[in-house]
């Protein structure tokens, strides 16, 4: 077998069976090429993606700028380590900050190393800017949250499927109830080592929880009157994803030409990844200001490929492709109708216990145990119809397709939903 040898469908999925660990259970489709809103199988069937492979290609499948700047960078220069300068990772840092309104950025690949990143600065501040006696602060963290999947991030996460068999783990998290601002505040109250409270704006992959109207802003209220860092994981979130650059786009001095400054919060510790390439290249990023940036010095951090000039390039293409094409206007329009449409048909077919989101994250929430089978066979039968989507957790599927997308698009696809749903008798 060489690369270039063309494979079936069954041949591929028999060669990831047999030869890769089996951490995902992904849904039987093979992929081989992708544009825009579709990718197509390698028997050369169409499907929607309503994925983005979990929201990193918000500017669609191989968007030709962000290629062309990726192919440019690697004819050019791919990797010097942060051993030297390069004369990309200056320019990048100089146009994100701008565009999302920090002093710095510290550059990952990851989302997950950009969390552990964010968690490394907040303790560091906490010691050295807050006075918290060494080897003591703790960090607010919620129930049900997804930040990634290494050892430390494991180590506050509530879900037994991701940390069964995984101890021992690292100490100094207090976990609250989501979206409950009374538990936040009692913890604040009384406890006077916490450095900082860090939260999904909407908890994407516990199945897309929108908090209540107003609990960022308390949230973030509470925490600067108790000193204490907000930390915003906008992994999925940002980028355009929930109808505006960033979920907790308020005051602050982005780039998105809808931010009216204000609903929401400005965070103390921005933590962006996915969609910051496009989905060209594992890039990930952490913002914030220079008063809590500047306790990272030479030797306490840092990746071989982090800054790289091609991950560099690539997130410059790909967040000037979010501002010229208007993607938080368009995912803020687009959201608006499927979840118009989407509730309207669920009070027709009680299949659909819930249909929310923001922009276009969205899910609907099926009317069945979590254990049952019934979101994983529909996303089957929608996968039949052309249409590519998986449950987050047992009953729920998430809905989020690339920003790119048109309103005719967008009705077809729904189109596509709503057909699949009614097929099922419940
Ligand atoms: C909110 C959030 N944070 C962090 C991560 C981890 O990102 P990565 O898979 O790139 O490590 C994810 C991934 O889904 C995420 O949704």
């Amino acid at each position: 077998m060489t690369v270039l040898e063309q494979l079936t469908s069954q041949q591929a999925i028999d060669l990831e069976n047999n030869y890769g660990a089996h951490n995902y259970r992904p849904l039987p489709v093979v992929l081989s090429r992708g544009e825009g809103v579709y990718v197509w199988d390698v028997e050369g069937k169409q499907y929607f993606d309503f994925l983005s492979a979990y929201s990193a290609v918000n500017q669609g499948h191989c968007h030709p700028k962000i290629v062309n700047a990726l192919v440019q960078q690697a004819q050019t220069l791919t990797l010097t380590s942060r051993a030297f300068y390069n004369d990309m990772l200056g320019k990048y840092e100089k146009f994100s900050t701008d565009f999302f309104g920090f002093d710095k950025l510290l550059p990952m690949n990851t989302g997950a190393e950009a969390v552990e990143t964010a968690i490394k600065i907040a303790r560091k501040w906490a010691y050295e800017v807050k006075g918290i006696d060494e080897n003591e602060a703790e960090i607010i963290v919620c129930e049900n949250n997804f930040h990634g999947r290494t050892t430390t991030i494991i180590s506050f996460s509530n879900d037994q499927n991701a940390r069964k068999n995984f101890g021992p783990f690292t100490k100094g998290f207090v976990n609250i109830e989501y979206d409950n601002i009374q538990a936040l505040e009692n913890v604040l109250q009384n406890n006077p080592n916490i450095a900082a409270f860090l939260v999904e704006p909407i908890q994407g992959e516990a199945g897309v929880y929108v908090p209540s109207e107003g609990y960022l802003s308390a949230a973030k209220r509470f925490c600067e009157t108790h000193n204490v860092l907000f930390i915003a994981d906008e992994v999925q979130t940002g980028i355009a994803r929930t109808g505006r650059l960033l979920a907790t786009c308020g005051n602050c001095n982005c780039a998105d030409k809808n931010c009216s400054g204000t609903p929401e919060v400005k965070p103390d510790i921005l933590i962006l990844g996915k969609a910051l390439s496009g989905g060209a290249y594992p890039v990930s990023a952490v913002l914030a200001n220079n008063e809590i940036m500047n306790v990272m010095k030479p030797g306490n951090h840092g990746s071989t490929f982090g800054g790289n000039p091609i991950a560099a390039a690539v997130a410059i293409a790909a967040l000037e492709v979010v501002r010229d094409e208007n993607l938080a206007e368009n995912s803020y329009k687009l959201g608006k109708i499927f979840r118009a449409e989407l509730s309207e048909f669920a009070k027709e077919h009680s299949l659909i216990k819930l249909v929310r989101g923001k922009g276009l994250l969205n899910a609907i929430v099926i009317n069945d145990t979590e254990e049952s089978e019934t979101a994983w066979n529909i996303c089957l039968k929608l996968r039949d119809n052309g249409l590519l989507a998986k449950p987050t957790h047992g009953n729920i599927i998430r809905f989020s397709p690339p920003l790119v997308m048109t309103e005719n698009q967008l009705y077809e696809c729904i189109e596509i939903i709503k057909k699949t749903i009614a097929s099922f008798h419940k």
